[in-house]
């Protein structure tokens, strides 16, 4: 274990008033939501107009997971209307001037772009809004600015990804690593008391299994799945699926950690909010998990995106491996993450259960469960389904031409 920069607080931070950003979406509503769970404090969440609505109702979902109800929490949260980025044309400083006198003491940054091809959004919702909410935390002074961010900031690197920050790689899997790494520069050299956090891949609940973000991550390779490949009963499926470990993190675990980070953590602590190293799953875990769904006569495994003749497979499982290919190259690297101080967080009580494959099989079947669309390819091809799959590992120079 590489030990952390610095020790643990002696004593917990506590805020009062926290503005908290992208509260309509998955992560900052997951964070919004154990916030108010957690203790006194009161939230501001800046919300876009149009997205006010989906903010209340996953606050509300997410507080019921919380065993809070909204009407409980509802007098300590403030929603407020902002422009988000980019779109006041001064920086949001005029929008800040109610925020001068409000008691916020504590920013969470939560807002954020992870569209890989929108390099203008990546650049505008990253790490311009970064720099905007950085004044916004001087002007009112702000106790702790809490940025989030994600554990493949660092680019590709051969060497574990400390917790430090990053300097610039060799190469970047996307735009958006690229961008987020920016924006914790930018946050570090900010002069305000920081710390920036980085989850991996965030999946459902470690017991339930319920999963309330979007499509991304692994839910947008099962909900790739579901939509290009159920239409028809697929005897050989054709993937890539490397044997590298996958970091997923369960979003129960993430709050958890999110919690107790905010309290413990000292000021300029970088953390990897990611599950052990040594027992994630790799993407063929998870190809395996998945074969006792869709149940093919065949699997074969290709040992890179390229090795694979695209031209001769299937249309929808080209689609498919098109459409999953930056995260197949991703999931290709080897990805390994200093834990110093989510150790050392969970040696002082914070209970964290890393993600296995058989936390994540949880997962899947609560996902295949909710599919209307898979129970009814499970029932129309159940007779085709074979005893067992046969797994053939295709060579790299082996362009296999079989067509389907
Ligand atoms: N999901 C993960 O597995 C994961 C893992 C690691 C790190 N993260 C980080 O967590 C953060 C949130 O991710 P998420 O999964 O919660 O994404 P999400 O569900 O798509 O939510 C994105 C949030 O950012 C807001 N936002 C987007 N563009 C904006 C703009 N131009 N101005 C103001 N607000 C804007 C959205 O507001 P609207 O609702 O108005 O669009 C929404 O509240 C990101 O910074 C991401 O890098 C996520």
């Amino acid at each position: 274990m590489v030990a952390p920069r610095g020790r643990l607080r002696e004593r917990p931070y506590r805020p009062e008033r926290v503005l908290v950003t992208g509260a309509s979406g998955y992560v900052g509503a997951l964070i919004a939501a154990r916030l108010l769970a957690d203790g006194e404090c009161a939230l501001v969440l800046p919300v876009r107009a149009p997205s006010r609505e989906t903010l209340i109702q996953r606050l509300k979902l997410e507080l019921d997971a919380q065993g809070l109800a909204w009407e409980q929490a509802v007098p300590r949260v403030h929603i407020l209307d902002w422009p988000g980025a980019g779109e006041s044309g001064d920086g949001l400083a005029h929008w800040a001037d109610q925020l001068e006198d409000s008691g916020v003491d504590t920013i969470v940054h939560c807002a954020g772009c992870l569209d890989y091809f929108d390099s203008a959004s990546l650049e505008l919702v990253n790490v311009q809004l970064t720099g905007d909410l950085i004044a916004l935390g001087r002007r009112i002074s702000a106790r702790r600015f809490v940025y989030v961010s994600t554990a493949y900031s660092g680019g590709y690197r051969q060497d574990e990804i400390p917790e430090t920050l990053l300097p610039e790689p060799e190469c970047d899997p996307t735009e958006y690593t690229r961008t987020k790494r920016r924006a914790e520069w930018l946050v570090a050299e900010s002069g305000l008391p920081w710390v920036v956090l980085r989850p991996s891949i965030l999946i459902g609940e470690s017991a339930s299994g319920r999963y309330s973000g979007k499509r991304y991550g692994l839910y947008q390779q099962w909900m790739g799945l579901e939509r290009l490949m159920t239409d028809r009963y697929h005897p050989v499926i054709h993937t890539v699926a490397p044997e590298r470990p996958l970091n997923l993190v369960h979003q129960d675990s993430f709050q958890a950690a999110f919690s107790a980070a905010l309290a413990w953590l000292p000021d300029a602590a970088v953390c990897n909010l990611v599950s052990e190293n040594d027992s994630a799953p790799s993407m063929r875990d998870l190809w395996n998990l998945w074969i006792e769904v869709v149940r093919p006569e065949e699997i074969r495994y290709y040992p890179s995106f390229p090795s694979v003749n695209l031209r001769a497979i299937d249309i929808r499982q080209r689609a498919y491996l098109t459409f999953a290919q930056v995260n197949l190259e991703i999931g290709a690297h080897r990805w390994r993450f200093a834990r110093g101080w989510i150790e050392a967080l969970a040696a002082r009580g914070l209970a964290f259960e890393s993600a296995t494959a058989a936390s994540v099989l949880r997962c899947q079947e609560r996902f295949v469960a909710s599919s209307q669309v898979l129970a009814r390819y499970r029932e129309r091809f159940a007779e085709r389904f074979p005893a067992h799959t046969r797994i053939t590992e295709v060579e790299d120079h082996a362009r296999t031409a079989t067509a389907l």
